[in-house]
């Protein structure tokens, strides 16, 4: 049985990293088009820059919750049969112990030179000025996909969706594509949608079960029940 689990902001908002949209959601306070562009990034890096450390300090604090873990478990029962695609940049799924992760936003630990495209692990909390490239001293961005910019590992994305039997949606608004259709692909192929939220989406109308609830009280549920159904049938 092969699983593979897309999560979004939701999933560690129990954690107490806020969400995009929805109440409290980052969006409300801040809008996009100012802070998550590669326009706005070059108009005014500083502040994007200070809202990132503002965001990596939240996370640094954050530890993995029983939804994450309970990712884990599942990994560690069906190992390279069960993947996680995140559009989350906190890699709290790292930080819980997997290790099958696919990223499609990039990582907030991460910096790129805007001019030699350099990489490289950034721990800084406090914001300093701009980073700047070790390489080329250029100025350096957060390592993250904004709007209007390709996400990252899609062909992979679809790989794992395409051949999953079950896709566990869990966290996610399933407003920004393409992640949004990972499920779809997963169901077109034959494989079961089951949807983890505290509301209804426009994926619940086409997944299999909806369960509307707290993903750190309901996942470690239907991860048990994943995991003994699969030995009754082993
Ligand atoms: P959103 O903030 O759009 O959606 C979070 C979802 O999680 C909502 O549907 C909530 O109902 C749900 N939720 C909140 N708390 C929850 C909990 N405790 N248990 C279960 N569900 C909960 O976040 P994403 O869908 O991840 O991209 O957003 C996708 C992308 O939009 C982000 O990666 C980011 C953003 O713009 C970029 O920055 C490129
Ligand atoms: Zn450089």
């Amino acid at each position: 049985m092969r699983i593979v689990a897309l999560t979004g902001a939701g999933i560690s908002a129990e954690s107490g990293i806020p969400t995009f949209r929805g109440e409290n959601g980052l969006w409300k306070k801040y809008r996009p088009e100012e802070l998550a562009t590669p326009e706005a990034f070059f108009k005014n890096p500083e502040t994007v820059w200070e809202w990132y450390f503002w965001r990596r300090r939240i996370i640094a604090k954050a530890e993995p919750n029983p939804a994450h873990m309970a990712l884990k478990k599942l990994e560690d029962n069906l190992g390279n049969d069960f993947w996680i695609i995140t559009q989350n940049v906190d890699g709290l799924h790292q930080k819980a112990g997997c290790k099958n992760v696919v990223e499609l936003h990039g990582n907030i630990w991460f910096d790129r030179c805007t001019s030699c495209s350099y990489i490289w692990e950034d721990r800084e909390i406090e914001f300093k000025g701009v980073p700047k490239c070790p390489k080329c001293s250029s100025t350096a961005r957060p390592d993250v996909v904004w709007f209007g910019e390709a996400v990252r590992n899609i062909d992979r994305a679809y790989e794992l969706a395409s051949n999953a039997d079950i896709m566990l949606v869990i966290g996610t608004s399933a407003q920004v594509y393409p992640a949004a259709l990972l499920p779809i692909v997963t169901k077109e192929n034959g494989g079961k949608i089951i949807e983890i939220n505290l509301e209804r989406t426009q994926l619940s109308y086409v997944a299999d079960e909806v369960h509307l609830g707290k993903a750190g009280e309901i996942l470690p549920k239907i991860v048990e029940k994943i995991l003994s159904e699969r030995k009754r049938i082993l």
